[in-house]
């Protein structure tokens, strides 16, 4: 079954889902992935916060995704932008993401913690750009994730990028990437997947494309995420690991939901 798009673009309907599970035929053990985890972000990951504007997120100006109260979201760490184009950081109560790419692209040194150029105006995301395989950072002891990461059915991995969440901490609405670059993306044969190694007692909230809100089940485990629509996480209890990997597939998208 397909679903017209505009643009003369017609799209497979799992394309057009935002979450989707992918259950069953992939494992992985949580505890040991933590310890590794553990280990690597030490004094590593670093906290991404986002743009705030007139008391909100720029990416939810109107407020239509809840993730927290307004009091809080107004009390986690934050920047807003000046009049002279400067960044003006804001500590909160709550902190929010941090996030660390355990594999890079040597050509592009910012692929070691960002997803895109930092001076960029168009945000390409590297593995948009780049359709090729990146490479595991070999400084870093990554046997139990790499291990869990290869089983998926890749011809190669492009970004995996761990989001690491410690309370008090909410994860702020934000997008990563564009629609149309995503679908084109997930079109050519290339994935999203995410791995929900420990929710945190967070949920991941998102809005559809047509603003409706959804909450992704913290039962599942591995599903697919297209971080185009503005998402966030509820205040967290305990610490949330979460991975999520960009790669080329040996299959359909398709056939990795059946
Ligand atoms: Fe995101």
């Amino acid at each position: 079954m397909n679903f017209q798009f505009g643009m003369n673009f017609t799209i497979n309907t799992f394309m057009n889902d935002i979450y989707k599970p992918i259950i069953g035929r992939f494992v992985f053990n949580s505890e040991i992935l933590k310890k590794e985890i553990d280990e690597l972000i030490k004094n590593r990951a670093e906290e991404r916060t986002l743009p705030f504007k007139n008391g909100r997120s720029i990416y939810d100006p109107n407020g239509l995704l809840s993730i927290a109260s307004e009091s809080d979201l107004n009390d986690t760490t934050r920047y807003y932008i000046n009049e002279n184009q400067e960044r003006v950081p804001i500590i909160g109560k709550f902190k929010t993401y941090h996030v660390f790419n355990l594999t890079y692209l040597p050509e592009e040194p910012e692929s070691l913690i960002d997803i895109y150029k930092k001076d960029d105006p168009k945000k390409t995301i590297f593995w948009h750009k780049y359709k090729k395989p990146f490479i595991w950072r070999t400084e870093l002891l990554l046997t139990e994730l790499k291990k869990s990461v290869e089983q998926l059915p890749f011809d190669y991995i492009q970004c995996v990028r761990l989001i690491f969440m410690s309370p008090p901490s909410i994860g702020q609405i934000h997008v990563d990437s564009h629609y149309i670059s995503n679908i084109k993306y997930f079109k050519e044969g290339f994935a999203s997947i995410s791995f929900n190694i420990d929710h945190g007692e967070g949920i991941l909230n998102y809005l559809d494309r047509k603003g409706v809100q959804h909450s992704v089940d913290n039962n599942v485990k591995i599903f697919h995420f297209d971080d185009s629509a503005p998402h966030g996480v509820t205040p967290i209890k305990k610490n949330r690991y979460q991975l999520r990997i960009w790669g080329k597939l040996s299959i359909p998208y398709e056939e990795i939901f059946a």
